[in-house]
């Protein structure tokens, strides 16, 4: 596989002279439109269409896909063209997933959809496309792996640069002011799908991301930070012994969720000497 390097090592134009296309995957932040660097808005201007999945297939209602547009409105200078995609449906039944091995074969046909999905969004539009992936790319996002299958099934030839973001994981760090791990020590970042395995096998400072609910049993001695729909107009926060605050949890997402008409949490456990 060949890496590009800086994004001056590609020409602004395009397509290039070897007909690669050009596509950028932008970190956005977590929300706040303030929550992008300039790089970004650099890249934002600098491509000709964005690709935007619709996961609802609600279109404008969809308060992920309008978060995004205001993000466009915010940063550039004129209406931004933008390709809208609706995301193949993804298999969420947990007795379909249940396994590692199903999860993992639901997530790569999914995978194998969506890359269809762009493909054709591509080829159907002139240009260097952008790609707006929220947080950091490099957090439980598919969209690089995604593309890379794009450029891997070879009807369109793809040079891809990354733009790295702010993740929800900083963000979440900066509101509690807290450092995330201990001095010199490690810290492990999972999905809520994977926190009791990661306890289980010993792991005493935990970052959650993905948390489907706060089923956390045995754990009310630990300390939790907690924060939801971060970086946006509902932000909640709540940080205490989980077994003090469990219900300040539950409370706070039942707000953000009737608020913003989605929540996403993202927190820190860390296991504290008694
Ligand atoms: C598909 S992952 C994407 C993560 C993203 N790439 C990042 O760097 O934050 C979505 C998960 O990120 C976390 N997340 C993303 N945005 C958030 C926000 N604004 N507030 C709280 N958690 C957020 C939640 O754990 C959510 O389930």
């Amino acid at each position: 596989m060949s890496v590009t390097g800086r994004s001056g090592a590609l020409p602004p134009s395009r397509p290039t002279s070897d007909g690669v296309r050009r596509v950028r995957l932008i970190g956005v932040g977590p929300g706040d439109p303030d929550q992008v660097t300039l790089e970004a808005v650099r890249a934002m201007r600098e491509v000709d269409f964005f690709v935007v999945s619709d996961k609802s297939g609600a279109g404008a209602d969809d308060p992920l896909v309008a978060a995004r547009e205001r993000l466009l409105q915010r940063h550039l200078d004129g209406p931004a063209r933008v390709v809208r995609v609706d995301d193949p449906v993804r298999e969420r039944r947990p007795d379909r997933t249940s396994t590692d091995a199903e999860y993992a074969e639901v997530v790569a046909s999914w995978h194998e959809a969506r890359a269809a999905a762009f493909e054709q969004a591509l080829l159907g539009n002139d240009g260097d496309a952008g790609f707006l992936v929220w947080g950091d790319p490099a957090f439980y996002d598919s969209t690089i792996r995604v593309v890379e299958q794009v450029r891997d099934r070879g009807r369109v030839p793809l040079a891809i640069e990354v733009v790295p973001g702010i993740s929800s994981i900083q963000l979440l760090a900066a509101r509690h002011a807290i450092v995330l791990h201990e001095v010199g020590r490690a810290m492990h970042v999972t999905t809520g799908r994977r926190l009791r395995e990661a306890v289980e096998s010993g792991q005493d400072n935990v970052v959650v991301m993905l948390n489907r609910d706060l089923a956390l049993e045995g754990l009310d001695d630990w300390w939790i930070w907690w924060g939801a729909d971060l970086g946006t107009p509902h932000e909640e926060l709540v940080a205490g012994r989980l077994g003090d605050v469990r219900a300040d949890i539950d409370a706070a997402r039942d707000r953000a969720k009737a608020a913003a008409g989605w929540v996403m949490d993202v927190f820190l456990l860390r296991k504290v000497a008694p």
